[in-house]
């Protein structure tokens, strides 16, 4: 029985002792501009999605989706997010492919989670990704602001449509059909 534990920890020491040498010895890429392969990326967004659901608050947004607010959060979104998730005239963002793993084109393809999911996500940011925590750089309201915003592009109300329009010459994203609220985003696909 000695024996058999003792060969148990020299394995355990032997494959850490050997993943540490083989990241200290360089052979980890540590590059941003690659694709990540589709198994990790699944596993590693299903992580997250854990993660969140696990240690998310569910509370509702304090700011309630008016005209105004949502004008705000896209003022807001357009100021300090488009630069990684893409602007409002529809164009992916410069840096859509150069973070790894890559940002989602939130614009171009709206993500379909609760609200407080989404202002759990870029309240706290995601570690290991260059998704920033936005609690020190904006306030509170703002970051309900933003959050309202991602959560109702696809049914905004008529002025803040007219606003999008006006302010970057194309329509704000449609749903594509009926929308229905879910309760339980772990229906719907992360990107
Ligand atoms: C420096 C680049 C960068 C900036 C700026 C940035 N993000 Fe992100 N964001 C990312 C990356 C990269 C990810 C993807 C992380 C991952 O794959 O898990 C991400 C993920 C997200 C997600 C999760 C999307 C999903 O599909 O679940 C949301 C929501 C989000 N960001 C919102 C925002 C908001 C709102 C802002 C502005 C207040 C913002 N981000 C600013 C890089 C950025």
């Amino acid at each position: 029985m000695r024996s058999f534990i003792l060969g148990v920890v020299l394995t355990l020491a032997v494959l850490i002792l050997g993943g540490l040498g083989i990241a200290l010895l360089g052979f980890i890429p540590t590059n941003a501009n690659a694709t990540p392969p589709k198994l990790e990326t699944h596993l590693a967004m299903s992580a997250v999605d854990a993660s969140t659901d696990h240690h998310a608050a569910r509370i509702n947004s304090p700011v309630l989706p008016s005209p105004e607010n949502l004008i705000d959060g896209m003022k807001i979104y357009t100021m300090n997010c488009s630069g990684c998730h893409g602007t409002l005239d529809k164009k992916p963002s410069p840096l859509a492919s150069s973070f790894y793993p890559p940002p989602p084109q939130l614009i171009q393809d709206p993500p379909d989670d609760p609200e407080w999911f989404d202002y759990y996500t870029i309240r706290n940011g995601i570690r290991y990704t260059g998704m920033p925590a936005w609690d020190k750089a904006l306030s509170d309201q703002d970051i309900w602001k933003v959050t309202i915003f991602i959560t109702h592009m696809k049914k905004l109300p008529a002025a803040a449509q007219d606003y999008w329009k006006n302010a970057f010459g194309v329509p704000a994203p449609k749903a594509e059909s009926e929308h229905t609220d879910h309760a339980d985003h772990d229906e719907h696909e992360h990107h």
